[in-house]
């Protein structure tokens, strides 16, 4: 039975981050036939986005080398979109090399990740991101832009709101559909995300290009998308099982698990179209293949 709370979204889009995000911090290699399956399964229980891989430097994330490969086995041309990351006018060829049709490029909202995960200045990412970006709308591809950073930076501690909402901004600018804004370390708390997403209202943009990126690792991500819905998003991403976190961020861990998001969501009744059974053996199947635990409160419950 649900109870739902008034002013919310009556529908939200879970964006299944687990493959690329979720296993993007992996060490040991996990093979492209589990990858598969993994991004098959996600499918096969519902998810309406499963982003797939990311076209990066193989040597900067050794784990997601073999993303053509990958998404040369993907149904590319169904009716759910299997985005990857690109950081660059390099990965952009070889993601429209390999027939992707949604592409995400990731910005920093401080110096120091700009640095340490683009090999780039605040204001130097933007002049990689523009042409990357033109090219890929020229090509008739869906861009997404992710925000890092965006409550708080291991290095550099408290991120301005004013910063974060000024590279938003100009990555919108640049032609993204939807900007995602990223708690990599999982630091945020309830009244930062409200205090956060006034400030891009007041900049002119709307909760309907916004979709918030929560980490768990301080155990607020749940109570952040409370916050978020409250507000109206009505995109949030989320990683099977909990799985995940980022290589080049310090302290960073899993995402919001998909399966804590679905249970907050169906005790609200609001509509997702996820098979939460399905997802969760997918995710326990995952967790026995890399020998640990699901990171997911719910998945351990229902197992
Ligand atoms: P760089 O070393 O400065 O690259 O890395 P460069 O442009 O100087 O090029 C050096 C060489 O790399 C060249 O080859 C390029 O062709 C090649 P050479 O001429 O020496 O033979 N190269 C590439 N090869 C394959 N694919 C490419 C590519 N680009 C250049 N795309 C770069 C700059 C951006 C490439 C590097 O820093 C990089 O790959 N970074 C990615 C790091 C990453 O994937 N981080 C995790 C994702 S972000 C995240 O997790 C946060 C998020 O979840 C949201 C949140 O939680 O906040 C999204
Ligand atoms: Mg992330």
């Amino acid at each position: 039975m649900s109870h739902p709370l008034p002013g919310l979204p009556e529908r939200v889009t879970i964006y299944e981050v687990g493959p690329r995000d979720g296993l993007q911090n992996e060490s040991a290699t996990v093979p492209l036939e589990v990858k598969l399956e993994l991004v098959e399964r996600l499918l096969a229980a519902g998810l309406p986005v499963v982003e797939a891989t990311s076209f990066v430097h193989p040597r900067w994330v050794p784990q997601l080398a073999d993303a053509a490969e990958l998404v040369a086995r993907l149904p590319l041309d169904g009716p759910v979109p299997l985005p990857v990351l690109v950081p660059n006018e390099r990965g952009l060829d070889r993601a429209l090399e390999a027939g992707v049709r949604h592409v995400a490029v990731f910005g920093s909202a401080t110096e120091t990740f700009a640095r340490k995960n683009l090999n780039s200045t605040l204001e130097d990412q933007f002049a990689m991101f523009e042409p990357t970006v033109r090219r890929a709308v020229e090509a008739g591809l869906d861009v997404r832009a992710y925000v890092s950073m965006c409550f708080g930076d291991p290095w550099e501690g408290d991120v301005p709101v004013e910063q974060v909402v000024q590279v938003g901004r100009r990555l919108l600018d640049l032609g993204a559909s939807q900007l995602s804004l990223g708690d990599t370390i999982g630091v945020g708390t309830a009244g930062h995300v409200a205090v956060l997403l006034e400030a891009f209202a007041a900049e002119g943009v709307g909760v309907d290009r916004l979709a918030m990126h929560f980490h768990d690792t301080y155990g607020q991500a749940l109570a952040n998308t409370v916050v978020a819905l409250q507000h109206g998003v009505a995109t949030f991403d989320a990683s099977a099982g909990g799985l995940g976190g980022c290589p080049y961020a310090e302290s960073a861990t899993g995402n919001l698990a998909t399966e804590d998001l679905v249970w907050l969501l169906d005790g609200l009744g609001i509509q997702h179209g996820v098979d939460l059974p399905a997802l969760a053996a997918t995710s326990a199947w995952m967790a026995r293949h890399l020998g640990r635990t699901p990171a997911s409160a719910v998945v351990r419950a229902l197992a």
